[in-house]
């Protein structure tokens, strides 16, 4: 999950590099390094913590000359978060930088290493060993690559530079993600396009078990076997100031206030010619053909996807499943016999839900893909993918991308079987216009999240029906970025056990959109204020009581998480504010999670 950036040109490179790890961050932030060439020599610079401290440490990189390099942010997985753990990695020539696992690294030191003395706990470190012998043993270094690809068994995205070639920088890559980017006189490469966006906005995908051979000109792409690879490359499609914060101070808050937008553009794109919603027919025949639908992702996605079973039931009539990926993988349940798979991805990257994706292929099923990322390698290894067209989401919490996934989900329901004639396009475009009437209480959120919530260690979230299904991501939310321990409940269950933790002044939140439910929500309301909760209620208007601080308009009720979840993300924003947590980059957590 960390992140990788290297640059091969004819500017200073340390600046460079420092400005593409700070788009690199949401992968990772609990170190940072950069490894530079000058004149036969590599100085490598690396800081405990976040970017900023590399930064001051190397004068915002101007400490270090040199016009060939690569960096690293890190999110530890083997070792400490310490200097010494940080990346780059070097060996007596070599210095090279990590995303992802060697799961076979402890055989690889005893096998290869065992006179080594190791610097670091890491594991990325036995592979600029690796790199030190086979080379010094006499192997070119595109044979030592291979011979890398060849025994190292894991993820990885390498980047790497030798201090006796002032004129290449390597790639390699197997299931972490890691591009090239194609400049004039210059290259770059890159764990995602944002990194070098400000520099270049054509690409060279690697795929798994290539790698490439960049130079000031020229990229050449290779076969593990060392077959030249004749790949085009592609433009992406990213404005530099869909990355910018412009005026808000966190990307969270400008994220969750994009929603209305964010609903509007899907609207356009899956608008066919005759102004109706819909997907390509070859995915409505995949989804006609199967005889149950397994929705597979994680954490935010994973609760639209709960959502997205409600839809499939209950707009198409479609039997379906939604499951965590890291259990499903090792875990497989008893599948039907015509299963097809929906995973829903933010970043398309994620490891356990590519395992997942790796292992139902083999057993010959369909595939579509949710995701946010063109060309990511869940849209690319699935058969279908279904854009979500949130524009590129910084902040590690998941907002305007979990009501795109909604939305989309929504919208393949509807174009399967609409058995319930629902006017998707009005609803989808009341909603846009309902969520910009949210962002307007801001203050309101604000005051109740200062009140209720930032002073207390726990807090709960009860609803029913897809009242608390929204209530698992409120939940998610809440605790990421203020760690606030929250749990979200159906709110008829509390009462068989947990309600033994409601004391004076624990906040809960109910979620209050269902007419079939509303009263029996109420019911469970009255049972926690009387042991002494403090209640936020979020309604909506036809069955809002006066008490309800929060109420969100009408819309049509299967519908509502998109709406509802929205008062809860600006509560989780404000609570963090509160308790003066970092919003954007919260502790232990990554945005783009590549390893299983
Ligand atoms: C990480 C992030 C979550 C995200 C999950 C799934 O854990 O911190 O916010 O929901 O990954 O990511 P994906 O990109 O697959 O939606």
């Amino acid at each position: 999950m960390c992140g990788i950036v290297g640059y091969i040109g004819p500017r200073e490179a340390a600046p460079i590099l420092l400005d593409g790890l700070s788009k690199l961050e949401y992968r990772g932030y609990d170190s940072a390094g950069l490894a530079i060439y000058n004149d036969g020599v590599i100085t490598v610079e690396r800081a405990v913590g976040k970017l900023v401290n590399l930064y001051e440490k190397t004068d915002g990189g101007n400490k270090l000359k040199g016009t060939l390099g690569i960096g690293h942010t890190r999110w530890a997985t083997h070792g400490k978060p310490n200097e010494v753990n940080a990346h780059p990695h070097s060996s007596e020539n070599f210095s090279l930088v990590h995303n992802g696992i060697i799961e076979n690294e402890a055989e690889l030191r005893r096998t290869y290493l065992r006179d080594v003395e190791f610097a670091s706990d890491t594991d990325t470190e036995v592979v600029v060993r690796l790199l030190e012998k086979f080379t010094s043993e006499g192997e070119e270094m595109d044979v030592a690559i291979m011979h890398l690809i060849d025994i190292i068994e894991g993820s990885y995205a390498l980047a790497i530079i030798d201090r006796r070639d002032p004129d290449h920088m390597y790639a390699v890559k197997n299931k972490s993600p890691l591009l090239v980017g194609k400049g004039e006189g210059f290259n770059m490469i890159g764990s995602d396009a944002m990194a070098m966006i400000a520099h270049t906005d054509t690409f060279y995908e690697i795929q798994d078990k290539e790698f490439a051979i960049v130079t000031r000109d020229s990229v050449e792409l290779y076969t593990s076997y060392s077959k030249r690879i004749d790949r085009e490359p592609y433009k992406a499609e990213l404005d530099l100031s869909d990355i910018s914060k412009g005026t808000y101070p966190h990307y969270m808050l400008k994220e969750i206030e994009e929603q209305p937008l964010v609903i509007r553009r899907i609207i356009g794109e899956y608008q066919n010619e005759a102004g109706e919603l819909t997907v390509p027919e070859e995915i409505l025949a995949d989804v006609r053909d199967c005889d149950k639908i397994y929705i597979i992702a994680c954490g935010t996605s994973y609760h639209a996807g709960i959502i997205g079973k409600h839809f499939f039931e209950n707009i198409a009539g479609k039997p379906a499943e939604s499951c965590v990926a890291s259990e499903f993988v090792y875990n497989t349940p008893l599948l039907t016999e015509k299963p097809l798979f929906i995973f829903i991805s933010q970043s398309g990257e994620t490891a356990d839900s590519r395992a997942v994706l790796v292992k139902i292929k083999e057993m010959g099923y369909k595939s579509i893909t949710l995701t946010n990322v063109k060309g990511s390698t869940l849209s690319r290894e699935a058969d279908h993918t279904l854009l979500l067209y949130a524009g590129p989401e910084i902040a590690v919490a998941s907002t305007k991308a979990y009501t795109a996934q909604i939305a989309v989900l929504a919208i393949l329901a509807a174009s399967v079987k609409n058995r319930i004639g629902i006017d998707l396009k009005y609803e989808l475009a009341l909603i846009a216009n309902t969520i910009e009437g949210l962002c307007g209480d801001r203050e309101l959120y604000n005051r109740l999240a200062e009140e209720y919530i930032a002073p207390s260690r726990n807090c709960f979230y009860i609803g029913r029906g897809v009242d608390y299904y929204v209530c698992l991501e409120a939940a998610l939310k809440l605790k990421e970025i203020s760690y606030v321990q929250t749990e979200g409940f159906a709110a008829g269950e509390l009462k068989h056990g947990t309600i033994a933790l409601i004391e004076d002044g624990t906040p809960v939140v109910a979620v209050i959109t269902q007419s079939n439910t509303n009263l029996n929500t109420r019911s469970n309301v009255k049972e926690v204020i009387s042991r002494g909760a403090k209640v936020i209620r979020i309604s909506s208007k036809s069955l809002s009581t006066r008490k309800d601080q929060i109420v969100i308009g009408d819309v049509h009720e299967m519908l509502s998480p998109l709406v509802s979840v929205v008062p809860a993300q600006y509560l989780a924003y404000y609570t963090a504010l509160h308790r003066g947590c970092d919003i954007d980059k919260p502790r232990n957590l990554a945005k783009s999670v590549t390893v299983e």
